[in-house]
């Protein structure tokens, strides 16, 4: 026992006896730490944080070994000192003494290692001292920088005590500062020789690493330079004998056209671009661009097709390994399959999937190719605005390229691949031409027969290409393109179907992406459970995949870690692994506040829960509306307001009162835009509910489209709207009468979870949205 000393906690560093080190000192207690070592004689105590992430450490955060350091000099900046400090001796911390600004500890010394303990051990202390000398030379002598040959020389050079160039190495070495707090630890002197030739054995293999990297980096680069000496000088020996085109290359060329079995009066043409190819020089500007361009023509297929497998079971099969549901779809698919097989000159129909994101529309597209056996190639048109993009530039442009149908065919090598132009709802139109009207001649049989690529220039037989598009919403998608095509809806799913398709498809999937066997990760019912509810919100199974991949990984990196952990994935290791649950609460409340109404909505995304708030205002403000709400919201807002007031006798209101104030409406989640007619009755609900100052049913979500004279219209997207309210932990539904077709569409969980009201009038859905009002007849 002795005295105590300030302690001084390091991050990146470990200082070991005899060694001169510079630190930068900026954390306050820090600070703190070294004016007390400065008053008191210059010396603390300098310990490795076991944690250098933790910013204020204490002393249980800190290893037991450190040492005691004589401050040689301080040097005071704006941001805190730098230090140069002399290691003295190990210490082993003992306890803490109370002190505020700073840690200050109680220790005691530990023995100091030499050579003269001398023991049994004497004759591989001496030979591991050797060795280590060796080897430090060797890395001396292999490192390229000036600065680490010299680090390394200098141990060797000086004849120092071997313990202190021991630590010296271990100060120096290129380790993680645990192996170098090891090193510190080390109780003898055998252990420390031990410790360091560990480290220098692993610092030498390294170094050979890394020069045999740079030189075999060195030679690729000197070969490089030679070939293009040689190039250039070829270049200009044919220059000098006037000499172009290199008669090889072209004659290649030639052949490979020959293969690609070209139609009459296309090989006419090519013939003609050959030719003058043959006669341009290699070094002339135009000679690559025609060359890349008879390239292209020779590798475009111009009969290569595959054979179409349009077998109904096999079909089925494939489509039923990839998918799960979807048998309004499916049942299509078999459907074309069966007309393209008694009636081989039928056209592959123009399959149009619509839906939110997730739900397998792409996927889909991939596994009608793969049920078909033709090959799949995916245009991405979001964002595409130039029409040259899809049927490319003219070759007098500069960088022209043919469009991006051309090049999928190219990348096929068949005639009859699928190509699905996926997002077609995202394709822009501006100044550079509207690609949508090449798309319509795409999509046209009777046009596409004779495709025109502006590139190619050339005739191009699109029809036995199998076109498949798709789209989130087939708003703003033009009318006639969409007259081309047969859409599908493909709509999202109930939790119980996310189950299906998580225990059958994601998981097996995720988990042999992992490389992890089937009894090492599996997941209980109610943890999947969580998963689906707590941790993702979405119509599709996007996001769901994500989390279980990520599951995945971390029960891989557990195994490889050697940890032993059961293989299913109970309730309670879903948040240790996965991190806070990220959707806290079901979407509907507990309690709800008068003036509030759920309604539901349909966007892009699938469905989704809004809350409409109304509340009375002063007369001046008349009608407020806010929520970044579109034309036709605004529009059925007052109609609303309106209906209301011409009822107001019926709710126990005084109509003089009320039309003598104003009411500002609101629907949160401000800056998303919203429009259309369907939230009529919700916030007609809204506004009666805060009329009447009673709450409504906060288990109770509507939508509908709402007159002038309180009847109920029905709306688009019922079965988004259903799931989601299902989601979000509705119960009770209201929806337009003449919705009620729809409901058939519905998965029987979710109708089984739900009451539902058919409204015809404005009076029914007050009836149940809000229980306390009477209405007067
Ligand atoms: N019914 C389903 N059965 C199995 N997997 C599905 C199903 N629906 C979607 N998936 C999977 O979810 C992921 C996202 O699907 P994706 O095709 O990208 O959706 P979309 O194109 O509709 O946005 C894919 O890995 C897909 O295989
Ligand atoms: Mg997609």
């Amino acid at each position: 026992m002795s005295d105590s000393l300030p302690v001084l906690p390091l991050k990146d560093t470990i200082i070991f006896p005899q060694i001169v080190v510079p630190l930068a000192v900026g954390r306050e207690k820090s600070l703190a730490a070294i004016e007390a070592a400065v008053a008191a004689g210059g010396q603390f105590i300098a310990v490795a944080q076991e944690d250098p992430g933790i910013d204020e450490p204490n002393l249980g955060d800190l290893y037991v070994t450190g040492t005691i350091v004589k401050i040689t000099r301080v040097e005071r900046q704006d941001n805190g000192s730098q230090v140069i400090v002399q290691g003295d001796r190990r210490v082993k911390l003992l306890s803490q003494t109370d002190e505020d600004a700073y840690i200050a500890a109680t220790y005691e010394p530990l023995i100091e290692l030499d050579l003269s303990e001398t023991s049994s051990d004497a004759s591989e202390i001496e030979a591991l001292l050797r060795v280590n000398r060796e080897i430090a030379q060797r890395i001396a002598t292999l490192y390229d920088t000036e600065n680490g040959a010299q680090i390394y020389q200098q141990l060797v050079g000086h004849l120092t005590n071997p313990v202190i160039q021991m630590y010296r190495i271990a100060s120096l070495a290129n380790v993680e500062v645990s192996k170098q707090q090891e090193t510190l630890e080390c109780e003898t002197t055998l252990d420390l020789m031990r410790k360091v030739n560990g480290i220098l054995t692993h610092e030498l293999r390294v170094t050979e690493l890394r020069r045999e990297i740079t030189e075999s980096a060195r030679d690729d680069i000197e070969k490089q330079q030679r070939e293009h000496v040689l190039r250039q000088q070829k270049q200009a020996i044919e220059e000098a004998l006037g000499e172009g085109g290199d008669d090889e290359d072209i004659a290649e060329l030639r052949q490979d056209l020959k293969e690609a079995k070209l139609p009459a009066d296309i090989q006419t043409e090519v013939d003609r671009e050959l030719k003058r190819l043959g006669r341009m020089s290699a070094n002339a500007a135009d000679y690559q661009i025609a060359r890349a361009y008879l390239e292209l023509v020779a590798e475009l297929p111009w009969h290569t097709t595959t054979d179409d497998n349009l077998d109904l079971t096999h079909a089925q099969t494939i489509l039923d390994e990839d998918h799960y549901g979807l048998e309004d779809v499916k049942e299509r698919i078999l459907e074309s399959l069966a007309v393209m097989q008694l009636n081989p000159k039928s056209k592959a129909p123009i399959l149009c999937l619509v839906g939110p994101p997730g739900v397998g529309k792409t996927s889909l597209g991939q596994s009608i190719a793969r049920a078909m056996g033709r090959s799949f190639e995916r245009l991405s048109l979001g964002g595409l605005h130039d029409e040259a993009e899809l049927r490319g530039h003219r070759r007098t442009y500069v960088g022209a390229m043919p469009g991006r149908i051309l090049q999928g065919l190219r990348r096929a090598k068949v005639m009859n691949p699928i190509i699905m132009l996926d997002e077609l709802d995202k394709l822009g139109r501006d100044f550079r031409g509207d690609p949508s009207a090449a798309l319509m001649e795409i999509l046209d049989p009777a046009q596409n027969k004779e495709f025109r690529d502006n590139y190619l220039n050339l005739p191009y037989d699109l029809s036995r290409v199998m076109f498949i598009t798709t789209a989130n919403t087939l708003e703003g998608v033009p009318r006639p393109l969409l007259d081309r095509m047969e859409v599908l809806d493909v709509t999202g799913y109930s939790d119980l179907e996310k189950k299906s398709i998580a225990r059958n498809y994601l998981i097996p999937r995720q988990r042999s992406e992992a490389g992890l066997k089937n009894d090492q990760l599996a997941l209980s019912e109610i943890a999947l459970e969580q998963v689906i509810r707590r941790y993702t919100r979405e119509a599709g199974v996007r996001e769901l995949e994500r989390v279980i991949a990520r599951l995945a990984r971390k029960r891989a990196r557990q195994l490889v870690e050697g940890e032993s952990v059961s293989a299913e994935v109970s309730i309670d290791t879903v948040a240790e692994l996965l991190g806070p649950e990220r959707f806290k609460q079901d979407g509907s409340r507990d309690q709800q506040h008068s003036g509030v109404a759920a309604g539901l909505a349909w966007t892009e995304a699938g469905g989704d829960v809004l809350y409409i708030e109304a509340s009375r205002t002063p007369k001046e403000e008349k009608i407020t509306l806010t929520g970044h709400l579109g034309q036709v919201m605004q529009e059925s807002a007052k109609a609303a307001r309106s209906y209301v007031w011409s009822i107001a006798h019926r709710i126990g209101l005084d109509r003089d009162k009320i039309e003598a104030e104003g009411i500002h409406i609101h629907v949160p989640a401000g800056a998303v835009p919203k429009d259309g007619p369907s939230a009529g009755v919700t916030i007609a609900t809204a506004i009666v509910s805060s009329y009447a100052a009673m709450a409504t049913d906060p288990k109770v979500a509507m939508t509908g489209e709402l007159t002038l004279t309180g009847l109920v219209l029905p709306v688009g997207g019922i079965k988004e709207k259903l799931l989601a309210a299902h989601r979000s932990g509705f119960t009770h539904i209201i929806l337009p009468k003449d919705n009620e077709a729809d409901l058939a569409k519905l998965p029987e969980i979710v109708k089984d979870d739900l009451t539902i009201t058919l409204a015809g009038s404005l009076d029914d859905v007050l009836q149940v949205a809000i229980p306390m009002l009477k209405l007067k007849a």
